[in-house]
This record gives structure tokens, sequence and C-alpha cells, in this order.
């Protein structure tokens, strides 16, 4: 007999069993539903709401539970609807009347956002945990390519030339605000919202802060409207997740471009890459495409969280229950991301020579050649026009600008002299753009330490 059935007179019809359940999705927040009900019966026995002896005895069966479920020796049964129900179905079931005190001063619906929460909020930990590894491997794959000079790019068109840490730099400064992101919303997740009732709070004299407290959440929810009937917590954290997708995805459109034949900028690993069934010669980059395609899937969480969320009255509405496979479709999806991509980075070749060849090959020392005639008090209009037609006359003749004998240079400008060789080389293309931020060896280095220095306070 179902928990609830006291003012029914007849059963529910199967298919509606069916349509009904959540458990086949939030089973998997089994831990945090039985951690929950243990910090609850706690404080029930500790506030004399039932007798202590039956809250040791239920929490001592709600950890044999816990044991059980963990040791696989569980099934969890549909006609239970969700896991809630389950867990303390199987509570009275070993220990009957007294497993029947657990729920007293409680509802699902603030059980549901407690255990919702809870599961978040180590989720939570896990994908900062790999956007942490993530920075490191781009960290170290920085150190070593402080000089790999390649093209920068603009329209997709080579622009001027910077370096491969450079490059790998900037996807460490959005991956670090993601991780700043997630920390934010953090705060806002780790409210503790039991006590709201089903919607109206309770009458009994229970001491929300020592649940508060025993969970380690870091404050109580204010209004039990809200604290049951808000999920803006996991909109936040699908949105926190899109972004992440959206770097992840431009990171992989790069991985791509570089793998192909006509960058060659990267080889990625076999164990990281597929071939074809048809051409023999085929290595795909499968990992970075599927970590492309699966940003759609992670958007359309969000959007459906949000159109599950937009039209509800207060407070809770069952429609809510669709909360949990969207979000937890996202965490699943950017953890297996996040663990692929990083592997695949940290396993992939670096073709130094191919990316400063395109680099050299794109006249990305145009700005600079304009830069040098600036220096010698030329206005940088004319300098752009005089290098223009440098640029146009080097395309005629299949040469670079660096390749101009200094006589050919100087019947497009007399302000020319033997100094401008060493003024367009790449190193000094590079190496010239010392601002903070710039990809100068020396201010990629002071961005690294920086990085270092962010990595080592937020792990505290
Ligand atoms: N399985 C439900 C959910 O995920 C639990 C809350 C049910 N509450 C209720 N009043 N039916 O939202």
């Amino acid at each position: 007999m179902k928990l609830w059935a006291g003012r029914f007179s007849k059963e529910t019809d199967a298919m509606m069993d069916d349509f009904n359940a959540s458990i086949r999705f939030d089973s998997r927040m089994y831990r945090q539903d039985i951690l929950g009900s243990a910090a609850h019966v706690k404080m029930l026995g500790a506030c004399g709401i039932i007798p202590p002896a039956d809250a040791d005895l239920i929490r001592k069966t709600l950890f044999e539970i816990l044991e059980d479920i963990e040791q696989g020796r569980i099934e969890f049964d549909l006609s239970a609807e969700d896991i809630h129900m389950n867990i303390e179905t199987l509570l009275i079931e070993r220990i009957g009347q007294v497993g029947k005190k657990l729920h007293t001063g409680r509802s699902r619906n603030d059980q549901v956002a407690l255990d919702f929460r809870m599961y978040i909020r180590d989720e939570m930990k896990s994908i900062k945990a790999l956007l942490l590894e993530m920075e490191e491997t781009l960290i170290k794959l920085s150190e070593s390519n402080l000089h790999t000079i390649m093209p920068g790019y603009t329209h997709l068109q080579r622009a001027q030339p910077i370096t491969l840490a450079h490059h790998l730099m900037a996807y460490f400064q959005m991956f670090r605000r993601d991780i700043e992101r997630l920390d934010d919303c953090y705060k806002r997740v780790n409210i503790m919202p039991l006590g709201s009732g089903a919607l109206a709070a309770t009458t009994y004299p229970i001491n929300r802060m020592m649940v508060a407290e025993e969970l380690g959440f870091d404050g109580i929810t204010e209004n039990s409207l809200d604290g049951v009937s808000d999920r803006d917590f996991a909109l936040e954290l699908a949105s926190c997740l899109s972004i992440v997708m959206v770097h992840l995805s431009r990171f992989s459109e790069e991985i791509i471009l570089w793998s192909s034949s006509e960058f060659g900028f990267i080889e990625l690993d076999d164990a990281y890459s597929t071939g074809s069934s048809i051409m023999p010669q085929k290595k795909n980059p499968d990992a970075a495409e599927l970590v492309r395609g699966k940003s759609g899937r992670v958007f359309g969480d969000l959007m459906a969280l949000l159109t599950v969320m937009k039209g509800l009255p207060l407070a809770y509405n069952k429609d809510m229950q669709e909360d949990k496979e969207s979000l937890f479709d996202a965490i699943d999806t950017v953890k297996s991301c996040l663990g692929i991509f990083i592997r695949m980075l940290d396993t992939m070749k670096i073709n130094k020579a191919n990316m400063r060849d395109a680099a050299k090959g794109g006249f990305t020392n145009a700005t600079d050649l304009a830069d040098y005639l600036v220096r010698k008090g030329i206005p940088f209009r004319d300098c752009h026009e005089i290098v223009g037609k440098m640029v146009a006359y080097c395309i005629e003749k299949k040469i670079g600008l660096e390749d101009m004998g200094l006589e050919e240079m100087q019947k497009f400008s007399g302000c020319i002299g033997q100094d401008v060789y060493e003024s367009i080389s790449l190193e000094a293309c590079v190496n010239g753009r010392k601002v903070p931020g710039g990809p100068a060896a020396e201010s990629v280095r002071a961005a690294i330490e920086s990085g270092k220095a962010f990595l080592e306070e937020v792990k505290k």
C-alpha cells in the first residue's frame, strides 16, 4: 500500500504509477536522502519531538540501508514512486512503527529540495576539481610553449604572431571565471530548506539550524514557500555549466581545425582519436567533435529547466519533478567532457615548426613594420599605407616582408634602415608586446604566475 493511500478508495492505474514515478532517475540521490533523514531525525530526538531512543534506532537503520544500497543489495520499487518514499518504505519494513516517525514535521516537498541541493553541492565539488585539473594542464602546456610562435587570428585570418602559451592561457582565464562562477553559485546552493514543510513550515518546535549545521549548510531558507518552490539554484548551475560548455566547444573547434592537414599544428594521440570504417587513412578528432556537439545538450537542459519553472504558481508543483533529469544530464555531460578534454590536451603532439611557418607565411609582422616606420617619424596612417603596398608587392613576388632586400624596401620608404630586419622578426614581434596581458614570454610568464596563485587560493 502507498504511504499516502489513506484517503483513496481505489488503487492507481499501473500506467499512472509508471508515469508518476521518478525513482528511475532520482535513485541517484539515495545517499543525500539518507543523510538528510538522519540529520532530521537526530534533531527530532534532540528537540524531544520523538523519543531519543526511536531517533537512534531510525538513524542506525538508515545507515544500514545506505550500506545495503552501496553493496547493491537493494532493488528500488517503482510503486514507491521516488527515492524518498522508497527509503522510508524500506525503513518501515525493517523497524515497523518506529520507522513511521521519521516523516514527522517534514514533507516530501522540503525533503526533495534538501536532497537536490545536497546532490548538486557534491557534484559541484567534482566539477570544480575537474576544472582545476584542466587549469593545471593548461599551465603545464603553456610553460613548455612560452616560445612556440604561432599566428594569432581574427576572422580566422592570420593576424599577428603570438605564442601557443598565450593562446592556451586565454582558455585558462575562461575556465578561471567558470570556477569563480561555480564558487559564487555554491553560496546560494548551500542553503538548507528543510523545515519549510509542504509549503507553510510546521507547528513542531524543530531546530532548523541544528539540521543545517549537521549537514554542513551555510544557512537556512528564510521563507517556507520559497524554500520548497525555488529552483533558481539549479537554473544558475545549468547556466554556469552552459558557459563551461561554450568555452569547451570553442576550444574543441580550434583543436579540430589545428589537427586538420590544412593547419597541421597538432596531432591528437591515437588513444583519443578514431578511424573511418571506409577510408583507411583517416584519423578523426571525434573527442573534440563530441564535446562541441554535446554543448547543445547542456544548453537544451538549461532551456528545459527555465521552461519548467516559468509558469509555476507558488509553491510546489509536480512539474518540478522534471528539474532532475535535465540538471543531472547537464552535470554528467560537463563531467565527461572535461574528463576527456583534459586527457586529449595532455597527450596531443604539438607541431612547433608548422605553427611557426604559418606565422611566417601570413605577413603577421606587417603591423610591426608599420610600427617601425612610426618610430622613424612617419604618421601611423601613412605607415599603414606604405606597408599595405609592400604586402601587395610581396604577394606578387611570393615572398615574406622579411625576405625583401634593403634597397627593395627603400623604394617604398627612404626611412627604412638595416635595423628593420630585427624589428620584424617573429621573435621581436611577439616579445615586443610585453604589456601586461600581452603575448611576450615575460608577460605570459607573469600571467602563469598569477594563474598559479589563483589555483593555490581556490584549492584552499
Ligand atoms: N519526486 C518528487 C519530486 O521529485 C518529490 C516531491 C513530491 N511531492 C509531492 N507533493 N508529490 O519533485
